[in-house]
């Protein structure tokens, strides 16, 4: 071992040495030709309580500095929704902020790589000018595995290229209650279809270098509407007086079969496909939060399915746990959580856990097990020899490649749910009028978790509308108006009404009524009159009670959440691709058919039943 104090020798001068710290020196764990089992028993071997308890410390970026990082030598930081630089939202902007954390983290003792993490859950969606792809429910419409697949190629790309190596996605929720406000981030209310979809976004994803986290474990999507309880001593949005947060992160009353069979069989897939990471569900099961569940985050997930990857918590999760942040702390560690999003407080939460395990409280053998996994996904996704961004990356950010892959992601996720002899049209429509502000808004067909934690209207970042697509197709021979404010009397040949739910997040979006809005049926009765045709088309994270207007309106679209490449709808109306999407989500008739379980007894059918989607050639 050769000690080189800190400025003596520039770091260049040695390359055949790897930099660690302030040492030039070759451990074991530095020899990528070593086995992974190897390199982790050698840095393990080496590694202070104190540098192991950092490694399974997650902070967001907003309450660290590099010194912070390097202080308490931690394993990971992350963005949280909407969490792009303060600097601004360049992808320069995102590889110097990143870039320097990781270099305070390979400055530390042992030059352990952090790991960054982002949602990135249909694009790197934070990050302005990333192609921004179908949100899951889409997708799940599409059915496309190979789709996906690319998906999650195109996205791992976008997000290496700004020093990314982790990504807080796949969800694969099985939400079985529409009302659910992040219905729209699972794939389907079947399980078999979440899980081969899930399972080919991990192989794509992973396949380019990302890390997948899949979520929520477990149980996620079967929360019983109004069993989100207040969290007295957690002052946080989540206690809202309306429907908001009234059913997210609440309590899974199902049996442990069902939750085998519903909730369980997509992890298994994934798994299987190579994931590394899971993230725990806020949601409780048989009296029980998850974050705190030895037996189905230790029994059964680490023991019964050989999972070994390591577990991350949610945000802030663990506090719901107990009133007393230690207990917090003991009881989530020692059921098997390996890593914590804690996020805010560094030292309150490395203090508490290295209390618990100086007197006890937690086994050094769990923190050993911890840290070893999550050495595993470093070791296996390369931290340690390309901590950095990819500049060769830089280019498909927002590339054209992408975007036509969002483009067909689009296309193939539009279900055709009703045609009268409507569609496709002719690019020879004598008189074509659209209205509704959702056909010319980016940010109302994008969604949650686009620029903004919870999304928002308007040209949050770039791409193309609906509205741009028919304008193209047409010659510009359209006349729009938001507000449906049309000549009195004029009667067009085509009418196309775009309608979309305002953009939220998880809890947020938490709504007993899912019935269009007061302003939504006023505007499409004030379509009506001035076309021959009407067509509705949907913007929206779940499927909405239209039946009222359905006889109204000679074709509806539902297109989801669709994401930057809006302008790729108009190529299926004006039959240039056919339609093919089908709904991966039964479509209620009323809310009486609210959740899926009242449907099923009901002994009604839907109004669109799971797989319904007219085709057209
Ligand atoms: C959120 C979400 C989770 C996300 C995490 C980090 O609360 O529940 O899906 O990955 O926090 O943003």
């Amino acid at each position: 071992m050769i000690f080189v104090p800190t400025g003596l020798l520039p770091k260049q001068a040695c390359p055949g040495l790897a930099q660690v710290g302030n040492l030039m020196t070759t451990y074991p764990f530095q020899n990528p030709s070593l086995s992974t089992s190897k390199r982790i028993a050698d840095l393990l071997g080496r590694m202070t309580l104190a540098e192991k308890i950092g490694q399974m410390t997650q902070i967001e970026k907003n309450s660290l500095t590099p010194e912070l990082v390097a202080k308490y030598a931690l394993g990971s930081v992350l963005s949280g929704g909407g969490g792009y630089p303060k600097t601004g939202n360049t992808p320069q902007d995102w590889v110097n902020m990143i870039g320097e954390f990781q270099k305070a983290a390979l400055e530390t003792r042992l030059g352990i790589p952090l790991i960054y993490g982002v949602d990135a859950v249909h694009g790197h969606n934070n990050l302005h000018g990333a192609v921004i792809f179908p949100h899951n429910i889409g997708l799940g419409a599409a059915g496309d595995l190979d789709l996906v697949k690319k998906i999650g190629r195109f996205t791992a790309h976008e997000l290496l290229a700004t020093n990314v190596h982790w990504n807080f996605a796949p969800a694969v929720s099985v939400p079985q209650d529409i009302r659910w406000g992040r219905t729209y981030e699972g794939y389907s209310e079947n399980s078999d279809l979440v899980a081969e979809l899930g399972a080919a976004y991990v192989c794509g994803l992973q396949s380019s270098g990302v890390s997948a986290s899949v979520k929520h474990f477990v149980g996620d999507g079967g929360t019983r509407w109004g069993s989100t309880h207040p969290i007295p001593w957690i002052p946080r949005m989540w206690q809202a007086d309306d429907d908001r947060w009234c059913m997210d992160q609440g309590v899974t009353d199902v049996d442990e079969t069902t939750l085998r069979e519903v909730h369980l069989r997509p992890y298994a897939a994934a798994i299987a496909a190579g994931a590394k990471n899971i993230m725990v569900s806020y949601s409780s099961w048989n009296g029980l939060k998850m974050h705190g569940h030895h037996y189905l985050l230790t029994d059964v997930l680490k023991g019964e399915m050989g999972f070994e990857g390591f577990l991350i918590s949610d945000f802030l999760a663990i506090n719901q746990l107990h009133e007393d942040y230690r207990t917090c702390v003991v009881q989530a560690i020692n059921a098997g959580l390996d890593m914590v999003m804690v996020p805010f407080d560094a030292a309150q939460f490395i203090d508490t856990l290295t209390a618990a395990v100086e007197d006890g409280a937690v086994p050094l053998s769990r923190i050993d097990d911890a840290v070893r996994r999550i050495l595993l996904v470093k070791f296996e996704f390369g931290l340690f020899e390309r901590p950095f961004a990819d500049p060769a990356l830089y280019t498909e950010i927002g590339s054209e490649t992408h975007r036509a892959a969002a483009r067909e992601a689009v296309q193939k996720s539009l279900v055709l749910l009703k045609n009268d002899n409507m569609l496709p049209l002719s690019r020879d429509t004598s008189t074509l009028l659209m209205a509704g502000e959702a056909a010319n808004d980016i940010g109302l067909q994008c969604g949650g978790w686009t620029i903004e934690w919870q999304g928002k209207s308007g040209a949050v970042t770039t791409g193309s509308t609906l509205f741009q697509g028919v304008f193209e197709k047409m010659g510009g021979d359209v006349a729009y108006s938001p507000i449906a404010d049309f000549t009195p009397g004029a009667v067009a040949e085509v009418g196309i009404v775009a309608i979309a739910e305002k953009p939220y997040a998880e809890g947020e979006g938490d709504n007993g009524n899912l019935a269009l809005t007061a302003e939504q049926i006023a505007l499409i009765h004030k379509v009506r009159p001035h076309c021959n045709k009407l067509l509705l088309v949907i913007y929206s994270g779940r499927p909405l009670i239209i039946t009222e207007q359905l006889e109204m309106c000679d074709a509806v679209v539902a297109a989801w959440l669709p994401g930057s490449e809006g302008a790729a709808i108009s190529d299926v109306l004006f039959g240039d691709v056919p339609f093919t999407g089908k709904l991966s989500f039964s479509w209620p008739r009323s809310m009486s058919q609210v959740p899926l379980s009242a449907l099923i007894s009901s002994g009604e059918p839907p109004l669109f039943p799971f797989g319904h989607g007219l085709e057209t050639c």
